[in-house]
């Protein structure tokens, strides 16, 4: 296995499929890029043309049973990565799922089931914990260098950054959600694997659809469809409370009158605290008794961790997963109490003995 290169396949050919997957995987000289699948024959052969790849699919099933693959990535709208990654993994080929690794924790627990079934890999496209500010921030708090941590703020908010308004993004059957499980999903994500994905005891929120009607709203790039659907949220505001103490409160907008769009993640401890605000990261504690901030210098060309480098290196050695399987089962299970509390207008607690808590005790990623 060590000496041979990497059968690589993808499924979806969107956007996200070419930026990200395609762009990163061709790079990696232990793998071949050997075919590609779309239910849209033309956007899988122009992703071919462009990146070599000899044999072109529109049906899932068809290409994994034919090419003898190593590893899939799952790039379609949300509704299908539990379909298709259940399907890739019981064939016996690893799975780099695009989050979020389902549209919610029962189908994201079917997709865990699959994986140790077959004794395959999924890994989550988490590419916020890969940043080198992220890596680096995980390895300055598990130092315990910001003493006991009490409280995280996480938040994305766009002024105009709907994903396509009437697009599958938009649509609650295809998308599962809407900005919280889109953006909600990456920095949520971030704030809680810094703390060490802590248990939590209660989920509360609200989330409003406040720009289905406008044509303004769109994020830059992203095609519109003026007659297609609108029935998720646009904004996402909420409060979790953890079994450790610790609360998280976040926020996440696709559209809201604010002035400036903003991205970020703060930790709060009692030694230190920490922030990555629009990509800029700094260190906020104390010296000689006075408040210091220290602004640490990452170096941009060196690249501390690779995702897709990582996952096959994970595949060909056994190394342990940064974004398993199961953290995303633990996402999508307070993403869900999210949307209960707020269609509740209450909070939402989860149940003393939870199944989560077994899965991530699990070591086996
Ligand atoms: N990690 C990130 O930063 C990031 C960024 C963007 C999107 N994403 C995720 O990537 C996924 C894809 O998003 P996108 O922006 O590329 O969407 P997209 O609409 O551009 O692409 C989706 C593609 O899937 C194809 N498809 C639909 N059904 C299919 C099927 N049954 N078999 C094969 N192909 C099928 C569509 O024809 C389309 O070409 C989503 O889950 C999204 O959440 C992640």
């Amino acid at each position: 296995m060590n000496n041979r290169k990497l059968r690589y396949g993808v499924i979806g050919a969107g956007s996200n499929a070419e930026r990200k997957h395609l762009n990163n995987y061709m790079n990696l000289p232990n793998v071949e890029l050997v075919s590609i699948c779309d239910v849209n024959l033309e956007n899988a052969k122009r992703l071919a043309e462009k990146y070599n790849i000899n044999n072109v699919y529109s049906n899932y099933e068809e290409m994994i049973t034919t090419e003898n693959l190593d590893l899939v990535s799952v790039c379609t709208p949300n509704y299908l990565h539990a379909e298709i990654s259940i399907y890739a993994l019981l064939k016996g080929v690893n799975v780099h799922c695009e989050k979020p690794l389902a549209v919610n924790a029962i189908e994201a627990k079917k997709i865990v089931e699959a994986k140790n079934k077959a004794g395959k890999k999924v890994m989550v496209g988490l590419n916020n914990r890969f940043t080198n500010e992220a890596v680096y921030l995980k390895k300055y708090i598990d130092e315990g260098f910001l003493g006991e941590i009490y409280h995280a703020k996480a938040g994305w908010i766009r002024r105009s950054g709907i994903p396509g308004r009437g697009t599958w993004f938009t649509n609650k059957d295809c998308a599962g959600g809407g900005v919280m499980i889109d953006l909600g999903v990456h920095y949520l994500d971030l704030a809680l694997y810094l703390m060490g994905m802590p248990e939590p005891s209660y989920v509360t929120g609200a989330a409003y659809n406040n720009f289905d009607h406008t044509t303004t709203r769109n994020r830059n790039g992203y095609q519109g469809n003026p007659n297609g659907i609108f029935n998720v949220e646009d904004s996402a505001l909420g409060f979790i409370g953890l079994k450790n103490g610790a609360t998280v409160n976040f926020e996440f907008s696709w559209a809201s009158n604010i002035e400036k769009d903003k991205q970020y993640v703060e930790i709060l401890g009692t030694k230190g605290g920490v922030s990555l605000i629009n990509g800029e990261l700094k260190i906020h504690s104390e010296l000689l008794d006075t408040c210091v901030d220290i602004s640490p210098i990452l170096n941009p060309n060196i690249k501390l961790m690779n995702e897709f480098e990582h996952f096959t290196n994970s595949i060909l050695s056994g190394e342990p997963l940064m974004a398993p399987a199961e953290h995303g089962v633990y996402t999508m299970d307070i993403i869900d109490r999210f949307y209960q509390a707020a269609n509740r207008n209450e909070p939402v607690f989860f149940e003393k003995e939870d199944k989560n808590k077994i899965l991530l005790l699990s070591s086996s990623f």
